[in-house]
């Protein structure tokens, strides 16, 4: 049973799995480089749970308890101290995240559990960075991870089973539905959702249908609750394009290709939602 956690990185996935933590009763650290971020994912939780607050979900004291249970800091020493287990969701780096382990390894007791938040890295090279490789496992949260209700649990090559037992009871504590997943590049869910980015972006650029109705098509068609199209504009067409990447350097298969599509949008600036124009115009 997880009582204290320990969160690296306070970006938007840190801060939402510190979050979530929190609601659910666990002691939690959120670590950072710098103060400046670490303030930046505790404003962000401050937000969210302000606004719980004011829909009435929540009590005062129960909003006060939540934000009590978070401490921002910037000390790695610190954040780790007398934890159970500890998360990271630095950036999507290899050489930074193999660096990250090998320090959280030198600073946990071997029982401590070290779990990645990685999309896209291999958990078991992640894992070779330490000396007890046993106790490294994948938790891949989905975004925003207050909403989603998915955690992808990654075994290793060497990751013990007691391990895989600890994340899962952990993931089911915070409300979130676990599932196991292999160490392959996407896990289980990423595979399917890249080809269906990159379907759509083939489709758009060939001229075989309109944005608009291949959301239609996936959401009337399908029943999915949001068409791919639109996804990729809230997520990013820059953050889609390097995941197609790294899924077909990684794999080596024709599918996860990236469309031609991505390449011109991102020259253009044409980056989703946040720059006001991707698939979908956002400026009227
Ligand atoms: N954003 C998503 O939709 C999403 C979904 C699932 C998984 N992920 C994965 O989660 C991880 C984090 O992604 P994000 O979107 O939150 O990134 P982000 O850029 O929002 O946040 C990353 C944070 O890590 C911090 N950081 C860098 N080095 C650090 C260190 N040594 N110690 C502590 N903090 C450090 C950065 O300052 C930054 O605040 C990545 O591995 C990403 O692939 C992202």
């Amino acid at each position: 049973m997880v009582k204290k956690l320990c969160v690296l990185g306070a970006g938007t996935m840190g801060a939402g799995i510190a979050q979530v933590a929190a609601e659910h009763g666990i002691e939690t650290a959120l670590r950072d480089i710098e103060d400046e971020f670490v303030q930046r994912g505790l404003n962000t939780i401050s937000k969210f749970i302000g606004r719980k607050f004011e829909k009435g979900k929540i009590s005062q004291a129960e909003h006060d308890q939540i934000i009590a249970r978070i401490k921002g800091t910037t000390s790695i020493k610190e954040a780790t101290e007398g934890v159970d287990m500890v998360i990271e969701a630095v950036i999507e780096d290899i050489d930074l995240k193999m660096k990250v382990f090998k320090e959280i390894d030198d600073l946990c007791p071997k029982d401590v559990v070290l779990s990645s938040n990685t999309s896209t890295l291999s958990i078991s090279k992640i894992a070779s960075a330490t000396r007890y490789p046993q106790r490294v496992i994948g938790t891949h949260f989905f975004s925003p991870v207050p909403v989603m209700r998915l955690v992808e649990v990654i075994k290793g090559e060497k990751t013990a089973d007691f391990v895989v037992a600890a994340a899962t009871e952990f993931c089911k504590h915070i409300g979130k539905t676990p599932i196991i997943a292999k160490d392959v590049p996407g896990f289980i869910v990423n595979r399917f959702m890249c080809l269906l980015y990159n379907e759509a972006a083939n489709q758009i650029y060939a001229g075989l249908a309109s944005v608009e109705d291949i959301d239609l098509g996936l959401k009337l068609g399908a029943n999915h609750p949001m068409g791919p199209v639109e996804i990729m504009d809230m997520a990013g067409i820059d953050v889609v394009y390097n995941a197609l990447k790294a899924m077909y350097e990684m794999t080596g298969e024709e599918r996860y290709k990236p469309s031609p599509v991505f390449e011109q949008m991102i020259k253009d600036n044409h980056l989703g939602r946040k720059t006001g124009k991707g698939f979908y115009n956002y400026s009227e």
